[in-house]
């Protein structure tokens, strides 16, 4: 009898235990604003970013509530909300279907093609319908030959809470109140903490909605987007160059120029075969006098991940300025590496690469790791930080600031 009462009173307590579990999910989950929008074919996560010719196109995805909604389009040169006139581009969006944990969403992307260089355009996407389009966006192609680019680099948002991306939306307003003329982001993976989470991706595009509608948010994917070699929700959400590594999830692996850099992005979760063989052939077949690369898991960061180390052989042959690397979660720089030592003052025939780790740019910290001989720079802050690069001709300056507006660390790199 007294044994009974023991376990209907610890089954109770089990009860009671599970109850408050889902109690907090339940209140996490109804905290999440994501930006998912009543109207069915109204659309939302709207990126753009560069598939073609920056100077010449421009792609963007977008999801609907709606999985079958139409997409649509419209784009008009200079700024204008009239997309009424003959002249007006209308394009209609490629359409999926994509099981999410809260629902079928339709995917939709679309590339405006056969754009002016240097030209400023005004855009809307949506189902056609009245009241199912989006704001009206602007964005500016590239100048033709422009030797002149800043980039913004940012990484590790990897939220999982509407608190942890209104962190990251805050780290990427201050990037561009600090770096107004940068024309494109590279986000170096782990956007949010599980792909399948849809509410931590709304939340992502939801918080910078009005940013990455304009400026091109150019994806790395980390190993939170690539889990088990799957990367559906992350492809799903944007569209790069179709021309990375035979065997790479869609998306995952690609490269592309503006004015004067090339930027080749690597996947580190899988197929890394295939994809030296590509970046051999890749980074040979650039004439760019600047070369970055952008990857998740570093070869020089607060530690080294052994899978990818042969890649530095290839950063050596193929003169790799920078690499862009997260995962660490913790700020890091590197001397100027060759062969795996520093290369000393005066080298001049050997300029080189830099490797950086950013920190990152949602809510999660590490520990610092234990300094290396190849770091120039190392620590942990404990705050959200963001990089701006700028290249002018023969110097690159790549300045790395946290979220309040201090400038923590700044390296400038000629030819
Ligand atoms: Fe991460």
């Amino acid at each position: 009898m007294k044994d009974m009462k023991t376990i209907v009173i610890i089954g109770a307590i089990i009860l009671v235990l599970i109850l408050l579990v889902l109690g907090m999910e339940w209140i996490k989950a109804s905290q999440r604003t994501g930006n998912v929008p009543a109207a069915a074919g109204l659309p939302y996560d709207l990126v753009t970013t560069f598939k073609g010719d920056a100077a010449n196109s421009r792609a963007f995805t977008w999801y609907t509530r709606e999985p079958d909604a139409e997409g649509w389009l419209e784009v008009a040169e200079g700024e204008t909300d009239d997309f009424t006139g003959p002249e007006v581009l209308r394009i209609q969006a490629d359409h999926t279907r994509i099981r999410t944990d809260s629902g079928v969403r339709g995917v939709h992307k679309a590339e405006a093609a056969g754009l002016q260089p240097g030209t400023l355009y005004s855009y809307r996407a949506g189902s056609g319908e009245e009241g199912e389009w989006s704001g009206v966006y602007r964005f500016t192609t590239a100048e033709a030959d422009s030797g002149v680019v800043t980039l913004i680099n940012v990484t590790d948002s990897q939220g999982a809470s509407a608190h942890d991306f209104q962190l990251w939306g805050h780290t990427l307003d201050k990037a561009l109140q600090t770096f107004p003329d940068s024309q494109f982001i590279v986000h170096n993976g782990d956007f949010v903490e599980e792909p399948e989470d849809a509410a931590a991706w709304d939340d992502l595009f939801g918080n910078v909605q009005d940013i990455v509608a304009s400026i091109p948010l150019m994806p790395v994917a980390g190993n939170h987007d690539e889990v088990d070699g799957k990367a559906a929700e992350f492809s799903s959400h944007f569209q790069v160059p179709d021309n990375g590594a035979d065997g790479s999830n869609p998306g995952t692996s690609y490269s592309f120029d503006y004015g004067p850099v090339h930027v080749t992005v690597l996947n580190t979760e899988s197929n890394l075969k295939k994809q030296t063989e590509w970046l051999k052939h890749d980074l040979a077949g650039t004439d760019k006098p600047w070369r970055i690369v952008a990857m998740h898991r570093p070869v020089y960061g607060g530690n080294m991940y052994k899978k990818v180390e042969d890649l530095a052989d290839i950063f050596d042959k193929y003169k790799v300025d920078l690499v862009l690397q997260g995962h660490n979660h913790e700020y890091s720089r590197s001397y100027p590496l060759y062969d795996g030592q520093i290369v000393k003052d005066g080298a001049a025939k050997r300029r080189g690469t830099v490797y950086v780790v950013t920190n990152a740019s949602g809510g999660k910290f590490n520990e610092k790791k234990e300094d290396q001989f190849y770091h120039q720079v190392h620590f942990q802050n404990d705050k959200q930080m963001f990089a701006g690069i700028t290249i002018s001709g023969e110097r690159l300056t790549y300045q790395a600031y946290d979220v309040d507006g201090r400038m923590l660390d700044e390296v400038i790199l000629q030819h």
